[in-house]
């Protein structure tokens, strides 16, 4: 067996596999460096493929034996895996391999966290267990046996036969390999209950390590509410007698939906008030939600290639933020949802690393697991909703479910569906599966008063990305509502159908000319440009009638007065200042929108605006101007500042929900501009009281910005340092707040911290993503924040390749900046690329973000 040498896969190469399986048993006897898998798998002829190649994937593995119908057979070594002659006919194939799960520090395929075994095998995982044909549409239904020392033994599926260092597993439903899943390990259980809607009884529990039992009872709540959401939403109820979550220090991603045994990585399921901040509840919250629909949009209908993530995961993200939305506030949801995209998902596309949300080419899949595919993969759903109607849409995903169960499907059959329920051609909105780039909407505005009609005339036009030269008119669902001049609404909301590149919208009868909202609800992600002057945006900041147009108008405002600072060192803009304070004092609003209008662009926000407009961002003077805009809030809201402290602060026992999570939300925003005025004094009192890690964090983090933290520091790292997610916290705290002359030095005095272990990737994230995260101190114009995550990159890269691949997304904003900085980033791009044996994983990104 060799390893796959780096090689481009094209979605339109796809050919079934030769062969479907009946039936897969596997028996693992587990040991650190000598785990043995024997595997028997019953193969039948695919009548539907043209060729009968039997070949099978593997990596890292070594082969003891291989038999097909009881006899040896020859198996020849190639590319990726091993070859043999098969009949043509049913057959059953029989292999034992050695694996050695303690040495596989890349957390994919069967490896260790802490002494307990576990596996990871989204996407091409399972080829680091035993020979198969890894890939999703080869489906099939798996009996597992585990045998090894270890009190706790799971598998997918139903529990069979257990005893004295045994389990066996039964998984009916058919899956492919890389929903399998297997943890062993000394576990307690955090048990619950759900009863479906059909009456069925389905055990539940949280698996955790001795000592984090106390962490368990609010995922349990979260499982349940989504178990019943689904039901009640959906119409999908639980297929299974048991539903098992793990919790796992060491993973490389936020969880995973396996069948029956969901894997987390343990911050994303453990939670306390004293350890985790409402930031984390809600988080939680939603990824468990996530992994728990994935039940049905992932696993009974699954994908039939790599291609077609965003088939699972797209959706799945839009019922995560369903919900959300259901379970919090859906306005305030959306703004987080939309500053996540604007965050995550407009760089990657207006960047070297542009995709379309179904990718027609890759060389590592593991690459492509992105906010495109994720978050715009939600929007796009989110847009088809919106243009056939939540009743089309929820008869459209009935008849998904019925067509395609037990299928691995295609973007193609999911939008077929909703051509066939509601008879329209989707394809032009196909585009937005196919077409890179973030789309550019401008639009104009003509009166005429002679008739009272009022046009908007938009334009759309996408700029080209990697591989995509031209690009064609997309469909865009434009909501708009229009207000008068009293800011009463005379038009609600409406959704204006964009197919053109030049297309005009216009209402007649109109008394008085109106103030139009535009995009309202964030439609459509596409980058609006509306020429508007600031009088106009702070009449939409105290009107709007949609609440997330509301926000944005005031966002905009403070962002064109932030660039303004920082172009030309103009004064922090009065109007704005005046609109903040007279809009914060509206009973009206609730504390958690409240808490968002007095936020701001971050300076990576502000980075790219400027680069949008053509202009080259200047990291020192943005993080200045962010500074004194801060400053200036806090001066002009300073009369209010104290009572809107005093009256948000929680009082009694912490409750994660979503009321108490906003009040301390909005006292902690406002503790935040208090400090720019009492020099920490609120901040400390805040810290030394402080009874959960909401309101102590945030003290923290004041305190550390005031060059006051020293001792809160220390006190903090002294009462948290046994809980491994409470120090996470601390390293990345201290990163994110250094100044940028600091922040190199501080992370680097971090990695030699002895709690630093770079094996772990939460602890790896914590402290070197903390520092890419840090806009003015990574770019810092001595190179040495881009010198040190190279530094480590490189270092990982031989341990992790997952991780490190998808860190390097830091340096793909690079172009952006002035000469000097893209030297110096350039350099550091080409030390890794000549790394030796650098990952495949690593190889393609470098390759990509230096274009
Ligand atoms: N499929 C997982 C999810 O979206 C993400 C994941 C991908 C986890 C690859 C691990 C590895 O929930
Ligand atoms: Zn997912």
């Amino acid at each position: 067996m060799r390893d796959a040498a780096p090689q481009t896969i094209y979605l339109k190469d796809y050919t079934p596999f030769g062969y479907l399986i009946d039936s897969v048993a596997l028996t693992f006897k587990l040991h650190p460096t000598q785990t043995r898998v024997l595997s028997k798998i019953a193969f039948r002829p695919n009548p539907d493929a043209p060729d009968r190649r039997f070949f099978l994937h593997g990596e890292d593995l070594n082969l003891i034996s291989a038999k097909i119908d009881g006899k040896d057979v020859t198996t020849r070594d190639v590319d990726g895996g091993l070859e043999a002659d098969a009949p043509d006919a049913p057959f059953v194939w029989e292999a034992e391999v050695e694996i050695s799960p303690s040495t596989n520090t890349a957390l994919e395929g069967l490896y260790m966290s802490n002494g307990m075994y576990c596996t990871q095998c989204e996407a091409e995982g399972f080829r680091k267990i035993t020979y198969y044909p890894d890939r999703p549409d080869v489906m099939a239904p798996f009996h597992v046996r585990i045998e090894g020392q270890d009190p706790i033994l799971l598998s997918n599926g139903n529990p069979g036969a257990k005893g004295d260092g045994f389990a066996e597993w039964s998984d009916p439903w058919k899956k492919p390999a890389y929903l399998f899943a297997l943890v062993a390990g000394d576990l307690i259980n955090h048990p619950g209950q759900f009863t479906t809607q059909s009456g069925k009884e389905i055990e539940l529990n949280i698996w955790v390590r001795p000592g984090d039992e106390h962490k368990c009872a609010f995922g349990m709540q979260a499982l349940k509410d989504s178990m019943k959401w689904d039901e009640d939403v959906y119409g999908r109820e639980y297929d299974l007698d048991i539903f098992n979550i793990v919790a796992v220090d060491d993973f490389n991603m936020g969880a995973m939906e396996n069948k029956g045994l969901n894997i987390f990585n343990s911050s994303a399921v453990l939670a306390s008030p004293e350890t985790s901040t409402d930031a984390n509840f809600e988080r939680i919250e939603a990824i468990i939600a996530h992994e728990y629909f994935h039940n049905w949009t992932g696993n009974r209908i699954t994908c039939r290639d790599w291609f077609q993530l965003c088939l699972k995961e797209g959706l799945t993200v839009y019922r995560d933020h369903q919900f959300t939305a259901d379970m919090r506030s859906g306005d305030v949801a959306r703004i987080e949802n939309v500053l996540a995209l604007r965050a995550r998902q407009f760089p990657e596309d207006q960047g070297p690393l542009s995709h379309p949300v179904r990718p027609e080419e890759f060389q590592e899949i593991n690459n492509f697991y992105t906010a495109t595919v994720y978050e715009k993969g939600a929007e796009v759903i989110g847009m088809l909703k919106t243009l056939v109607g939540d009743d089309a849409y929820a008869k459209a995903l009935d008849l998904y479910f019925d067509r395609h169960d037990g299928d691995a499907a295609t973007i193609e059959d999911w939008l077929k569906v909703f051509e066939d329920f509601t008879g329209r051609d989707l394809s032009q909105f196909k585009l937005w599966y196919s077409q890179s780039g973030t789309p550019k909407l401008s639009v104009t505005e003509d009166w005429d008063a002679s008739t009272g009609t009022f046009t908007l005339t938009f334009t759309q036009s996408t700029a080209p990305t990697p591989g995509q030269d031209q690009k064609d008119p997309k469909v865009i669902p434009v909501a708009i509502g229009l207000l008068n001049p009293n800011g009463d609404e005379v038009q609600a909301t409406d959704v204006f159908e964009m197919t053109q590149a030049s297309q005009s919208y216009q209402v007649t009868g109109l008394a008085v000319r109106p103030i139009p909202s535009i995009l309202r609800g964030f439609s459509a992600p596409v980058v609006l440009d509306h020429d508007i002057d600031n009088d106009r945006r702070a009449f939409l900041f105290a009107h709007d009638t949609d609440s997330f147009n509301r926000w944005e108008a005031g966002r905009d405002l403070a962002r064109d007065s932030l660039l303004a600072m920082i172009r030309d060192g103009a004064e922090p803009n009065a109007l704005y200042l005046d609109s903040l304070q007279r809009v914060i004092q509206d009973p009206s609003l609730e504390p958690a929108y409240k808490a968002y209008l007095l936020g701001q662009p971050g300076d990576s926000e502000l980075a790219r605006a400027l680069s949008e407009m053509g202009e080259t961002p200047d990291p020192d003077a943005i993080h200045a101007a962010s500074k004194a805009f801060r400053k200036a809030k806090a001066q002009a809201l300073a009369a209010h500042l104290p009572a809107l402290y005093e009256a948000h602060l929680v009082k009694g026992p912490f409750l994660p929900d979503a009321d108490g999570a906003g009040k301390r939300a909005l006292a902690n925003a406002a503790l935040s501009l208090l400090t720019k005025l009492d020099a920490g004094s609120a901040a400390q009192t805040q810290f030394d009281r402080a009874d959960n890690m909401t309101e102590q964090l945030a003290a923290l983090g004041q305190l550390i910005e005031t060059g006051t933290g020293e001792a809160a520091l220390a006190a903090f790292y002294d009462q948290w340092q046994a809980d491994r997610l409470v120090i996470d916290k601390w390293f990345a705290l201290q990163v994110a707040l250094a100044t940028p002359d600091q922040a190199a030095g501080v992370t680097r005095k971090l990695t030699e911290h002895a709690d630093f272990d770079m094996k772990n990737p939460n602890r790896f994230r914590a402290t070197l993503g903390a520092l890419a995260g840090n806009h003015a101190g990574f770019h810092h114009k001595s190179g040495a924040g881009y010198a040190l995550l190279t530094d480590w990159l490189i270092q990982l890269d031989d341990l992790n390749p997952q991780t490190t691949a998808r860190m390097c997304s830091a340096f793909q904003t690079w172009r952006a900046y002035d000469e000097d900085r893209q030297e110096l980033i350039k350099t550091q791009l080409e030390r890794i690329l000549a790394k030796k044996d650098l990952s495949r994983d690593t190889s393609e990104m470098i390759t990509r973000i230096l274009g």
